[in-house]
C-alpha cells in the first residue's frame, strides 16, 4: 500500500476502542512477512497494556526525540506506530506546519490511532497500513522514527537500510528500544526478578531481541548513517508506585502462553490472576525500587550523497 492511501477506509465513529479492535481474540503469536513472529498480538488487553506502557515511557521518548533533533516543520515517518503514541508525540514536536505518517500492519491498532487523532483534531498526523519490511513512500521524509519495532524484526539493519531510501539527504533516522539487560529490583525481590527473566526468555524464545537497546548505535553504524549518537534513559519506580507491578505483570500476562508453552515457568508459577498483586506485595514488603528496562535511543544522519 502506498502513502497515497494513508487515510484508508474511515472508521465507524459510533464505538471505536479496544473492544472494536478485539475481533475474535487475536492469536498471541502472529507471523510477520519475514516469517518472524510478533509475539505480543493485538487483543484488547494487549492494546490497553500498550497504552500503559506508552504512558510510562512518554517522558523518555520525548527526551530522546528532542535530543536527536526532531523539530518543527519536519515531515516524519513513524515505523510500527501501533496505537500512534509516538506519531502523536511527533505531531506535537513538528507542529501543524509539519506532517507525520504512522505505518503499521495492524489495521485494528490503526483504527484506534486514526480515531484518536480525529478526536484531537490532529489532521497533520495520518496513518497507513503496510509492512515496514517492504512499504515504500512516494515522497521523502526529513526523519524516520521507530520505537519498539526493531526488537521484533529478524534483520534490523536491513529495515533501517530499506527506510534510508525514504530519507532526504541529511535526513535523520531515530530508533528507540528497550534494553532489558539492566532491569532489576533494588534490593532483590525474587518474584520480580523471576518475572523479568521469564519475560526476557519468552521474547528470545519468540525470536525477539530484548537487549537490542544496547546495540542500536552499532546497528545504525552498519547501515552507513553518519553522526551517530546514543543515550539511555533509566526510570526508578518507587516501592509505593503501583505502575511498577502493573507494567511487569502486564507483560508477563501477555507473554504467559509463550512462557508456559516453552517451559520457561509453569502456569502455577506465573498464575496470571494473582501475578500483579503478588509482585506489588513483594516490592512493598522489601521497600524495593524497580528499574524497568532502559529506554535506549540512537540516531544518525543520512549522508548528503546517496548511501
Ligand atoms: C510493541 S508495538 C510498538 C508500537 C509503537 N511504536 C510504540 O512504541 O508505542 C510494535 C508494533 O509494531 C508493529 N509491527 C510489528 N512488525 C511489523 C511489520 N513487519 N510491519 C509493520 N508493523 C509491524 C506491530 O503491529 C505493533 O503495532
Amino acid at each position: 500500500m502506498s502513502e497515497s492511501s494513508t487515510r484508508g477506509p474511515q472508521p465507524d465513529r459510533s464505538r471505536v476502542g479496544y473492544h472494536r479492535a478485539r475481533r475474535s481474540r487475536v492469536r498471541m503469536v502472529s507471523e510477520t512477512s519475514e516469517g518472524r513472529s510478533y509475539v505480543l498480538g493485538h487483543d484488547s488487553d494487549e492494546l490497553a497494556r500498550l497504552d500503559r506502557q506508552a504512558a510510562s515511557i512518554a517522558g523518555a521518548t520525548r527526551l530522546l526525540l528532542q535530543a536527536a533533533g526532531v523539530a518543527r516543520g519536519m515531515r516524519v515517518l513513524d515505523l510500527g506506530t501501533g496505537l500512534g503514541h509516538v506519531a502523536r508525540m511527533l505531531g506535537e514536536l513538528v507542529g501543524p506546519q509539519g506532517t507525520v505518517v504512522g505505518l503499521d500492519r495492524s489495521g485494528d491498532a490503526l483504527t484506534v490511532a486514526r480515531q484518536r487523532c480525529e478526536d484531537a483534531h490532529e489532521s497533520h498526523v495520518s496513518f497507513v497500513e503496510g509492512d515496514v519490511t517492504s512499504w515504500r513512500a512516494a515522497e521523502p521524509f526529513d526523519a524516520v522514527v521507530g520505537r519498539l519495532i526493531l526488537f521484533h524484526l529478524a534483520e534490523p539493519s536491513d529495515i533501517v537500510r530499506h527506510h534510508l531510501e525514504h530519507l532526504r539527504p541529511g535526513g535523520l533516522f531515530v530508533t528507540i528500544d528497550f534494553d532489558v539487560g539492566g532491569a532489576r529490583t533494588e534490593p532483590r525481590v525474587p518474584l520480580a526478578l523471576d518475572a523479568l527473566q521469564w519475560v526476557e526468555q519468552a521474547f528470545v524464545a519468540a525470536g525477539a531481541s530484548p537487549r537490542i537497546g544496547a546495540r542500536l548505535a552499532s546497528i545504525l553504524r552498519q547501515t552507513g548513517l553518519h553522526d551517530i549518537n546514543t543515550l539511555g534513559v533509566q526510570a526508578y519506580l518507587q516501592p509505593d508506585n503501583p505502575v511498577a507491578a502493573s507494567l511487569l505483570a502486564g507483560v508477563v500476562r501477555s507473554l504467559a502462553p509463550v512462557i508456559v508453552q516453552r517451559g520457561i515457568a509453569t502456569a502455577e508459577q506465573v498464575d496470571v490472576q494473582t501475578i500483579e498483586e503478588r509482585i506489588a506485595r513483594e516490592l512493598q514488603r522489601a521497600n524495593a525500587v524497580l528499574l524497568p528496562p532502559t529506554v535506549a535511543g540512537a540516531w544518525g544522519r543520512k549522508g548528503q550523497v546517496t548511501i
